[in-house]
C-alpha cells in the first residue's frame, strides 16, 4: 500500500497536506490597499494522518482553514485544522480510521462516528463562520481565533458547501443531496436559514436519481437544482465498485421552482450530459432564467461505472437559458468564453441579481492538462475580457471579490486569491484592481511556505468580526 499512497497525486506536490498549525506576519510588496480591512478566509483539504485509502480522494481530506488578515495595508496569516468529531478521533488513536470514499477500507474503530471533514467552503452568515461540506451539517468556527466550536445541530442533515446568501433579505438559501437514511439515496433537501441565523424551513424532495449534486442556482424568486449524471450507487459501493461515478448515457435535468413554492412544483428541465461544479451567477429577465455556469463535457475527477479511469476535460463557461412560459423543457445551452475555467465568482452583492462582471481561475498555459494558471474578469455586457497570467507552472485559487466600499458601484473593488509559485513552492496572497485585472496584483504578500491547494473561501470584512 505504501507506494500506491506516496504516488497519490492528491498527496504529492502542492496538494500535499501541511502538518503545523502557524501564525505568520507576511512580507509585503507593492501596495495592499488600505480600504481592505478584513479577513480572507479559504479552506481545502489537509489530511491529519496517511490515509488508508491508497486512492485517496481530494475531497475526503480533513479541513484546514488558510486565514488573511488584513489592515493598514499589513497581512496577517494563520492555519488551524477544522476539529471535527473525525479530526479528534482520529488523533486520540494517532492514525487515520475512515476509508474515505471507500467505506470498506474504514477501520471499525470509526464505526458509527461521524465522518464530516468541513473542508470545501468557508462562509460567514449571520455573525457565524460556518466550514461547510456536503456530506455533513456546517461546523462553526470562531471568526479570527480558527477555534472550532462545533456542528450546527439546528441543520438535521447533509447541507451543500455552496449556500447562496441573499443580498436583500439577508436569507442564506441552501439544499442537501443525499439526505434519506440509506446512503445514496436521491432524497434532496431545500432549505432557507434567515437573516438571524434561523433554520426557517426544510424541505425534502425526490431527484430523478441519485447524484452528487455539488452546486445549485438561486436567483431572487427562483431556485434551481442541477441533478446531472455523476452518480451515486450503494449497489456499486457494495460490489467494490465507484460509489460515485460518471455515466453520461443517463438523462441531465436542472429541476425548477419559485422559493417560496412547494417542492411539488419543481419542474425538470433537460440539458445535454454533462457536469456543473460551479455556477457563476443565476438572474431573472423577461419570464426567463439566465444561468452562467463552469460547464464539462464529463465529469472530472471521478471514474465510470465500471471503476476505469474517468476524463481530465476542463469547464468551460455557458449561458444556460431557461424559458418558463415557453413549452419547451430543453435549457438553450450557449458559449460564453474558449478558455478553461473554474471557480467562478461575481460581485456578491448581485447575487440571483443581473450582474455585469463576473471573475474566475482561468487556464492560459496550453498545457495539456488543465492547469489554472490565470485569473480573470469577464465584463458580461461587453463580452470583453481581462487576463493577468502568472508564471510558468504556477497555479491560482478562486478569485474572491470585495468591494472597496458597501456603497461603491458593482465590480468596483478588489480580488483577492492564493497564487502558489512553482519555482520557490511557496504561496502569496495577491491583491488585484477587480477592473483592471490585465495589470497584474497591486500587492502581494508572501506566506514563508506554501499553502495546499484548496477550494474556496469568502471574504469577511472587519467591522463584521468585531
Ligand atoms: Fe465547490
Amino acid at each position: 500500500m505504501g507506494d500506491r499512497v506516496r504516488t497519490n497525486p492528491y498527496l504529492s506536490g502542492n496538494f500535499a497536506p501541511l502538518a503545523t498549525e502557524d501564525d505568520f506576519e507576511l512580507t509585503v510588496t507593492g501596495e495592499i490597499p488600505r480600504d481592505l480591512a478584513g479577513t480572507l478566509y479559504r479552506t481545502g483539504p489537509n489530511p491529519q494522518f496517511t490515509p488508508r485509502d491508497p486512492n485517496y480522494h481530494w475531497f475526503t481530506g480533513d479541513g484546514m482553514v488558510h486565514a488573511f488578515q488584513i489592515e493598514n495595508g499589513k497581512v496577517s496569516y494563520r492555519n488551524r485544522y477544522v476539529r471535527t468529531p473525525r479530526w479528534s478521533l482520529e488523533r486520540e488513536h494517532g492514525r487515520a480510521l475512515f476509508g474515505g470514499f471507500n467505506p470498506m477500507l474504514a477501520d471499525p474503530l470509526s464505526a458509527g462516528h461521524d465522518s464530516g471533514v468541513a473542508n470545501t467552503n468557508i462562509v460567514s452568515h449571520a455573525g457565524r463562520l460556518l466550514a461547510l461540506e456536503e456530506g455533513h451539517m456546517p461546523f462553526e468556527m470562531e471568526h479570527g481565533s480558527l477555534k472550532s466550536l462545533g456542528y450546527v445541530e439546528a441543520y438535521k442533515g447533509r447541507v451543500t458547501a455552496h449556500p447562496k446568501l441573499d443580498p436583500v433579505t439577508g436569507e442564506m438559501t441552501w439544499f442537501g443531496y443525499g439526505v434519506g437514511d440509506a446512503p445514496f439515496s436521491r432524497t434532496m433537501s431545500y432549505g432557507i436559514t434567515d437573516a438571524t441565523g434561523q433554520v426557517t424551513r426544510r424541505t425534502d424532495f425526490e431527484a430523478p436519481y441519485s447524484a452528487m449534486v455539488h452546486d445549485f442556482m438561486v436567483t431572487d424568486n427562483h431556485v434551481l437544482f442541477p441533478v446531472m449524471p455523476l452518480t451515486g450507487s450503494l449497489d456499486r459501493a457494495m460490489k467494490g465498485l465507484p460509489g460515485y461515478a460518471w455515466e453520461p448515457d443517463k438523462p441531465s435535468y436542472v429541476g425548477v421552482m419559485r422559493r417560496d413554492a412547494e417542492v411539488s412544483s419543481l419542474r425538470w428541465f433537460n440539458t445535454r450530459p454533462g457536469y456543473v461544479f460551479h455556477p457563476m451567477n443565476a438572474y431573472e429577465a423577461d419570464g426567463k432564467i439566465i444561468a452562467h455556469v463552469c460547464l464539462y463535457d464529463a465529469a472530472p475527477l471521478f471514474p465510470l461505472a465500471d471503476g476505469s479511469p474517468g476524463f481530465r476535460s476542463g469547464a468551460r463557461l455557458v449561458r444556460w437559458t431557461f424559458d418558463l412560459s415557453g413549452a419547451t423543457d430543453t435549457v438553450l445551452e450557449e458559449p460564453m468564453d474558449d478558455l478553461d475555467s473554474e471557480f467562478p465568482r461575481l460581485d456578491e452583492r448581485r447575487t440571483g441579481l443581473s450582474y455585469r462582471h463576473g471573475y474566475y481561475a482561468a487556464d492560459t498555459s496550453n498545457a495539456k492538462s488543465v492547469k489554472m494558471n490565470a485569473i480573470a474578469h469577464m465584463d458580461l455586457a461587453t463580452g470583453q475580457r481581462q487576463v493577468c497570467s502568472f508564471g510558468p507552472g504556477d497555479m491560482v485559487s478562486e478569485p474572491v471579490f470585495t468591494p472597496r466600499s458597501a456603497s461603491a458601484a458593482e465590480g468596483e473593488g478588489w480580488l483577492t486569491a492564493v497564487v502558489w509559485r512553482a519555482a520557490d513552492n511557496v504561496s502569496d496572497l495577491v491583491v488585484m484592481d477587480a477592473m483592471n485585472v490585465d495589470r497584474g496584483p497591486v500587492g502581494m504578500a508572501r506566506v514563508p511556505r506554501r499553502v495546499p491547494f484548496g477550494f474556496h473561501g469568502n471574504w469577511v470584512p472587519a467591522e463584521v468580526q468585531a
